[in-house]
């Protein structure tokens, strides 16, 4: 599939995630007004230009830290435990904390970090998604804040990336074969 040549039609510009990102960092704001010890956790890689541009939307004291668990894919049965490649620095017990991440498909990894880092015994742990696929949903797993639903497609741009590449494009983008 990866050296089949393609385009990329745009579907989300970058003005527009930017819109969104401010609405959402309005609820943010206000469900964690009384925080005094923000956790902000992107999942690597895909988040990282949704983070970079959420925290900087966001005025409340955070810190910044990131994990990198493998994805299964498909396969990926839903009672399996996530495997980590990369931890977080810091402890999250007792603490705050808002999961960033890039497209929730079939639901599989969110679902597994949100119990893996429960067990960790947070005091109040809520996640974020730029993107949502519903329709590709397997399990039972809603963020707590959604950018934008899109349907099926194959998306790349803002971090998201098809085989390493296309994460540097400002704007999300479907890619389509040609
Ligand atoms: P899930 O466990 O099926 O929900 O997988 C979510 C992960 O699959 C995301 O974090 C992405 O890394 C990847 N993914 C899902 N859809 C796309 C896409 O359209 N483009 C690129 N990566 C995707
Ligand atoms: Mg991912």
């Amino acid at each position: 599939m990866s050296d089949k040549p393609y385009v990329i039609d745009q579907m989300i510009s970058a003005k527009s995630i930017a819109a969104r990102i401010e609405e959402l960092v309005v609820e943010i704001e206000t469900d964690f007004a009384k925080t005094d010890k923000l956790v902000v956790v992107g999942l690597l890689r895909g988040s990282f230009v949704f983070i970079a541009d959420l925290v900087r939307e966001l005025s409340l004291p955070i810190e910044v830290d990131f994990l990198e668990v493998s994805s299964y894919g498909d396969s990926m049965e839903s009672s399996r435990e996530v495997r980590i490649l990369k931890d977080l620095r810091g402890t999250i017990e007792d603490r705050d904390v808002l999961i960033v991440e890039d497209i929730v498909d079939t639901g599989h990894t969110m679902l597994n970090v949100t119990k893996h880092l429960m067990r960790r015994q947070p005091r109040k742990l809520r996640s974020i998604a730029l993107l949502d696929k519903p329709s590709r949903r397997e399990v039972d797993f809603q963020a707590d804040y959604l950018g934008f639903e899109i349907p099926d497609e194959f998306v790349v741009g803002y971090g998201i990336d098809y085989a390493q590449r296309n994460r540097n494009l400002p704007f999300i983008g479907k890619v389509r074969f040609t």
